[in-house]
């Protein structure tokens, strides 16, 4: 703002402040409530499917089954993902980060959509059908080339959530780690104008193309405060490595002012609905693999931010182990988040151009003004 009269205090991070409509989901923080269209995320949770949840948020309501068949098979005949893509990934550094492989790949998935740049419903539709079914595709294969091992076609008989498991690990899960990780798939899913969906949002609002909007948001997701949590949670655990060391090492953290990862939430002020599942997977696969370190270790971590804090965990604290114990690599975490937050990032993209406004908010001027020019030469 450009004068004193006009002048508000900017809220710090923009908390609380409402930047857009949107009904596709709600996240109510005093009362630790998620909805996505309606639906609570409990009642998703316990008897939805993930690529339910993704016709619910581009679509406003449940489908049908005819519709749900309909939605299902195309996003299948997009698992495969344009051969020069994969192409070029076998060319980037081996130690290349998933995500920036992610960002990279989905970007250039353009070229190849020549209708991709379409902002119209019909266009953007099929662009978030595109890459709501490749994703996953170069998720996986991502972590396959860097370990020089063949890329896995996708198997269009299976589901997202399956196939990813079987593209990244090579064989199919059993039944009760896919319904699992189909269920990780839908708490991921939506999260209103969390920072990776606003910034698809902002994007979205200049027009700009589908592929564009989904990058920036893969861009924002890697941030270490946002998606990039979970693995820094695996990290961190597997430094303090026993569960006698937990005390001492958490008291550090807070003496020297550091944030445990997976820990808080912009708008949560009480238990992360998501969380409350992410707990209880990760204590069974702690129970099927026989290691309840991981579990019992996040369980002491959580008990002490609470009693020190007031802090609970967010969804970011109990996916690290489950993902761990299902034998997925740690920085493979952060995009399994994007494989999941690409339908609601779709969702938003869709509602954005539905009913567009350039996203142009202002900044509260805090520098100096009337300054006069000095050339070079006279510079203090
Ligand atoms: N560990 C320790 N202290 C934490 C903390 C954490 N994880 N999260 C917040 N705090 C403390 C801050 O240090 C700060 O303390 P101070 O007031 O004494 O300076 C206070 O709580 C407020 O922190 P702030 O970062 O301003 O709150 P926020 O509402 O912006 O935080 C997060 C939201 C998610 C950014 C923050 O909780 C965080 O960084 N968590 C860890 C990263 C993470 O898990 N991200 C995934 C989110 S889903």
């Amino acid at each position: 703002m450009s004068t004193a009269t006009e002048s508000t205090a900017a809220s710090a991070g923009l908390r609380g402040v409402v930047a857009a409509q949107s009904a596709i989901g709600d996240v109510n923080g005093d009362e630790g409530k998620l909805i996505y269209q309606g639906y609570d995320i409990h009642d998703l949770a316990e008897h939805s499917t993930f690529e339910e949840v993704i016709f619910l948020l581009w679509n406003g309501r449940l489908p049908k089954q005819d519709e749900f068949s309909d939605l299902q098979a195309k996003i299948r005949e997009n698992y495969q993902v344009p051969a020069e893509v994969m192409e070029m990934m076998k060319r980037f550094p081996k130690d290349a980060d998933p995500m920036d492989v992610l960002r990279t790949s989905v970007s250039s998935l353009d070229f190849y959509d020549k209708e991709g740049h379409g902002t119209d419903r019909e266009h953007a539709m099929k662009a978030a059908i595109k890459i709501t079914g490749q994703i996953g595709t170069l998720a996986a294969a991502w972590d396959r080339i860097r370990n020089g091992k063949d890329v896995i076609a996708p198997d269009q008989s299976l589901c997202i959530a399956e196939n990813f498991l079987y593209m990244l690990r090579g064989e199919k899960a059993d039944a009760d780690e896919a319904r699992m990780f189909d269920i990780a798939l839908i708490l991921h899913a939506d999260h209103e104008l969390n920072a990776s969906t606003f910034t698809t949002r902002v994007v979205a609002g200049t027009l700009a193309d589908m592929y564009g909007a989904v990058t920036a948001g893969i861009a924002a997701l890697a941030g270490p405060l946002h998606g990039g949590a979970n693995t820094n949670v695996m990290k961190m655990l597997i430094e303090i490595g026993d569960p006698s060391k937990i005390d001492a090492w958490v008291d550090k953290a807070l003496e020297e002012k550091r944030k445990i990862m997976g820990i808080g939430h912009a708008v949560y002020k009480t238990e992360d609905p998501r969380a409350t599942w992410l707990r209880k997977f990760s204590k069974q696969m702690g129970e099927k693999k026989g290691e309840m370190k991981w579990y019992e270790m996040s369980q002491r971590i959580e008990q002490l931010m609470h009693e020190k804090k007031g802090m609970f965990p967010n969804v970011d604290f109990y996916s690290a182990s489950t993902y761990y114990l299902m034998g997925i690599p740690l920085d493979i975490y952060t995009p399994i988040f994007a494989v999941s937050r690409i339908s609601g990032w779709t969702g938003h993209i869709l509602e954005q151009y539905g009913n567009n406004k350039l996203i142009r908010p202002r900044a509260e001027y805090i520098g100096k003004r009337d300054l006069k020019y000095a050339p070079i030469g006279e510079r203090q």
